[in-house]
């Protein structure tokens, strides 16, 4: 009785110890997750909210599940932020912090958290016969959220338009969203509120959908200069200029995202350190019998590097993953064929390649070719550098059932998931300039 009571009262801590559970990418305690939604740095902690089936492994139900963490990497589980209603399931969106209160739904010593979602009209019985809008919800506390009772807040305007992005722009003192219309189109609207928004007119990434983003970043190492770059879903994404009203391409789209399992990327607004964070949902993989469906990548810094006449996005892991770092794994001849038998399946391994001459990174299964002009990720894919440096870095994060690959600055990034299966998989390594290994701790044990 009396130990019922205590179970009761301290459920028992989830292991995520299942046999394909990653360990330090985030995926939902049960049931399917997609979309980042809602990244945001509020009361001391990130949130990550997400598309998420609490009713099952598959696609459906969508509701924003909710996690939070101090330092990105050691997420706590939280209830559901956003569940369906007569409007819709809960499709992607954004949150800002609203410090100046101008929705009024706080106060300014005591800012408002301020998501901007789309309900999926006709995804759920009570919404049958609606189209999809847009619609508010705010918390004051980053735990109990209440959804506006005047919404939608932007009415359906054309096709499926969803995932509003929203950012504060300073030179016009006003709230802009970016919101994908349909086709390859994505709307641009104006707001001093959050709550009435007016278009400000229409931006084409061609051949992209879904999933804005919509951001300011410096140029690396050229100081004072700014550009904005608006990206959708698959990663593609343009650099140009911004006015608060009309976004201004000034190249060519360009892929942003280079493996196979890479999705849907958002940035946190209002990161305390003033880094352009990122995640993504690692769309694909499988898990046989396990829970949990879908992970998202590693949290990465983006940062816009002059590369071939090009600005580029470039993305390399968040300095808060080496907290993750236990043993180093020693390599004594790195020049020729160095071996190393780590005893997890969980590692860091941080590399200098030649783009000139051929070397082979193995770990288990999974052999990395750097070859000239290209490097081939095992039977996941292969990606061409961008820039023509010879000498280039290379991180490669290894979790249970994924890899991630950074490469040249991040100007490459591959997220791809896979089925290992070696327990601790023995690293060869031929030709790399230099190398070190780091087994990882999970991100779930204390
Ligand atoms: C992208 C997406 C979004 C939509 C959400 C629904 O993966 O299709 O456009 O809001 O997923 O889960």
């Amino acid at each position: 009785m009396f130990l019922a009571a205590l179970v009761l009262m301290n459920p028992p801590a989830l292991q995520y110890s299942e046999t394909y559970r990653p360990q330090f990418h985030f995926t939902a305690p049960k049931g399917w997750l997609n979309d980042p939604n809602g990244l945001v740095y509020y009361r001391g902690k990130y949130h990550l909210f997400y598309q998420h089936n609490p009713f099952g492994t598959e696609w459906g139900n969508m509701t924003w599940g909710h996690a939070t963490s101090a330092d990105l990497i050691h997420w706590q589980n939280l209830p559901n932020a956003l569940a369906p209603d007569q409007l819709g399931t809960v499709f992607s969106g954004s949150a800002v912090v609203d410090w100046k209160n101008t929705c009024g739904l706080g106060t300014e010593s005591d800012p408002p958290m301020v998501m901007l979602y789309t309900a999926a009209g006709g995804t759920n019985e009570e919404s049958k016969g609606k189209r999809f809008s847009q619609c508010l919800a705010y918390t004051t506390d980053g735990e109990t959220f209440h959804k506006l009772p005047a919404n939608p807040v932007l009415p359906h305007i054309e096709g499926e338009n969803r995932d509003p992005k929203v950012v504060w722009h300073e030179p016009t003192k006003s709230w802009i969203m970016a919101l994908y219309l349909d086709g390859d189109r994505f709307g641009i609207f104006r707001s001093s509120d959050l709550r009435k928004w007016t278009p400000a007119g229409n931006v084409t990434i061609p051949g992209s959908s879904e999933c804005p983003d919509l951001f300011e970043i410096p140029v690396d190492g050229e100081s004072k200069v700014k550009k904005w770059v608006l990206s959708s879903a698959s990663g593609r994404y343009l650099v140009g200029s911004f006015d608060g009203y009309e976004f201004k391409p000034e190249q060519e789209a360009l892929p942003g995202a280079f493996g196979p399992n890479d999705y849907a990327a958002q940035t946190f607004s209002d990161e305390p350190k003033g880094r352009r964070i990122q995640i993504s949902w690692m769309r694909g993989g499988k898990y046989p019998d396990m829970p949990f469906n879908q992970q998202m990548s590693v949290p990465r810094e983006l940062h816009l590097i002059r590369s071939n006449n090009k600005l580029r996005l470039a993305a390399l892991p968040v300095r808060e993953l080496q907290l993750l770092r236990t043993n180093k794994v020693a390599f004594t001849r790195a020049e020729s064929t160095a071996f190393g038998q780590p005893r997890s399946n969980l590692l860091e391994i941080r590399a200098k390649v030649s783009t000139n001459s051929p070397s082979k990174i193995r770990v288990g299964r999974l052999e990395l070719r750097c070859e000239p002009g290209k490097l081939i990720v095992g039977n996941l894919g292969s990606v061409d550098y961008l820039s023509d440096r010879s000498d280039i870095d290379l991180t490669l994060y290894i979790d249970r059932t994924s890899i991630e690959v950074f490469m040249d600055r991040g100007l490459v990034q591959f997220a791809a998931c896979y089925l290992p299966t070696e327990a601790a998989p023995e690293i060869v390594v031929t030709g790399a300039k230099e190398l070190t290994a780091w087994e990882l701790k999970s991100a779930w044990t204390k």
